[in-house]
């Protein structure tokens, strides 16, 4: 096996590329596509400080190494959910991570500043955990780039992510999240603008970046989410991916080039007036909040055990 670049020794093969590269190319590979991504997309301009969400996995460090060595300003957000070990785990890789790099990194702590956890939150609000989790995560991070004055909040999400969410929004006709499902999403009625620079990079292939790169990541996956949807579409991909390879990348970038803007109109009828909520201030379809709702909710209640399976 040759690097298709250098024809050295390969370390990697990448089928929809049809091609193999040593390590040094495909570095180099990853890099470029992240940049393309950013680029096309019009992610992030030179200058502009971002704020990396990063839960200590292989995608979101790799993202937040790949923007430092792009030459941009990033900073990471880690976001303590109280999941039991697989939490204090996640936590501790960012944080080596950060020290080794000499990044700065914002901790939040679900229990510590808001008086709950993910398991109690989604118990005490009737919601399965990972809806909990999202919507605590999608507050937190819209917070904290608001206050700390970012132009930009950037997840780890790649193509295996992506493809499996619009496989989701179109096997049910979500026309409205359809119109939403986009790399960017421009700053809009006080939400920061959100760019997920990973969506030309498959999660092997941020797995072999972050390995070859030396970057220490939780392999663990959360131990809530086991059995959740999203799971499900991804081996069914994995399934076409394997007899037609590229078919992940056709499906989501022939999406975005040739439907997404049909959706348009369907999310903008969706998009109702914000006003600021009443006790947090950040924006909301009216009065108070989802996430101070669910700390309302979950604040009183007795903290949850975590089991393996702890599905309410
Ligand atoms: P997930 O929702 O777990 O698929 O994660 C999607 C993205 O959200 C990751 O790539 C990270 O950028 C971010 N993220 C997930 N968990 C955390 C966390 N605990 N703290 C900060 N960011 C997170
Ligand atoms: Fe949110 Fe698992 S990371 S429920
Ligand atoms: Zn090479
Ligand atoms: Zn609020």
């Amino acid at each position: 096996m040759k690097c298709r670049v250098c024809r050295g020794p390969a370390v990697i093969d990448i089928r929809r590329h049809n091609a193999n590269f040593c390590a040094d190319h495909f570095l180099r590979l990853c890099r470029d596509q992240v940049a393309k991504a950013i680029d096309t997309y019009e992610m992030l301009r030179p200058g502009e400080r971002a704020l990396v969400a990063v839960s200590g996995g292989k995608d979101s460090l790799a993202v937040w190494d790949l923007l430092v060595d792009l030459g941009y300003h990033a900073d990471g957000l880690y976001i303590g959910l109280g999941i039991g070990e697989y939490s204090d785990a996640s936590g501790e890789f960012a944080r080596a991570y950060a020290a080794r790099r000499g990044l700065r990194l914002h901790e939040v702590d679900l229990r510590a500043d808001y008086g709950f956890d993910v398991p109690t939150g989604a118990k005490a609000a009737r919601r399965v955990p990972c809806s909990a989790c999202g919507l605590s995560k999608r507050h937190l991070f819209d917070e904290a780039a608001r206050c700390g004055g970012y132009d930009a909040l950037v997840t780890g999400h790649n193509l295996d992510d992506e493809a499996a969410v619009l496989f989701g929004n179109v096997l049910k006709w979500h026309a409205d999240y359809l119109g939403r499902q986009h790399p960017v999403l421009p700053e809009r009625d006080g939400f920061p603008r959100k760019v997920k620079p990973l969506v030309r990079l498959t999660e092997r292939e941020t797995a072999a970046y972050c390995v070859l790169r030396g970057i220490d990541y939780l392999v663990d996956e959360c131990p809530m989410a086991a059995g959740n949807r999203h799971l499900g579409y991804k081996e069914h991909l994995n399934a076409l991916e394997a007899r037609a390879p590229g078919a992940k990348h056709d499906f989501y970038f022939g999406f975005l080039a040739r439907a997404a803007d049909r959706f348009a109109t369907d999310a903008a009828r969706e998009r109702t007036a914000l006003a600021p909520c009443e006790r947090c201030g950040a924006p909301t379809t009216g009065g108070v909040c989802a996430f101070c709702r669910l700390q309302e909710r979950a604040g009183g209640a007795a903290p949850v055990e975590l089991t393996r399976k702890a599905q309410p």
